[in-house]
């Protein structure tokens, strides 16, 4: 007698997001680093801009970056802020990333799905962590300067940029892709 054949389990299946709503993932990238180990990172690298061991340019004509780590897994950089200078609302695609502000302030949006977006204030020494999936704008709005250090691992490689939309019907709001670009080696981020 042959043994009785079981129904096959059905597979876990998600809870199907609503159309247009962009959740933030909380998974890991392919990165032996962690966000901790990112924001550490950044900590540590701000404290040697603050002592000087790092040149600082400011430039009211365009957001200036340098790269002072790179090794393959991860990139590091410094970014100075002008006054009103803006990092449009973008994600990091498939890195995770972490940034310390140095000196002055930084206005982060981000957004958090259906409680759309939620602006903090970033002053210097504190940090903020970007898992997959973390979609934000930084802006300085002060009129003194800012400066901060930012990691991404794996580095960049590309970016995605969107506009918030309305949604009239249910008074809610969803991210809109706009576009997306490659990032290229040496290229300044935010
Ligand atoms: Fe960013």
């Amino acid at each position: 007698m042959s043994a009785p054949v079981r129904a096959p389990r059905p597979a876990a299946v998600r809870p199907a997001a609503r159309p247009g709503v962009v959740r933030p993932l909380r998974s890991t990238a392919p990165t032996p680093y962690g966000l901790d180990d990112l924001r550490d990172l950044t900590r540590q690298i701000a404290a040697e801009v603050r002592a000087g061991e790092h040149e600082v340019v400011i430039d009211p004509a365009r957001r200036w970056y340098r790269l002072l780590r790179s090794d393959g897994l991860l990139d590091v950089w410094l970014i100075s802020w002008a006054t009103e200078q803006v990092a449009e609302l973008h994600d990091h695609a498939g890195s995770l990333g972490a940034m310390t502000v140095v000196s002055g302030a930084l206005a982060e949006r981000r957004w958090t799905g259906s409680g759309g977006l939620r602006t903090r204030t970033l002053r210097a020494e504190r940090g903020a962590g970007f898992p997959l999936g973390h979609v934000h704008d930084v802006a300085n709005p002060s009129v003194e300067p800012a400066v901060s250090v930012h990691a991404y691992s794996p580095p960049l490689s590309a970016m995605s940029y969107y506009d918030v939309e309305d949604l009239p019907a249910s008074g809610g709001q969803r991210l809109r892709r706009m576009r997306t670009e490659l990032v290229e080696a040496g290229q300044g981020v935010g």
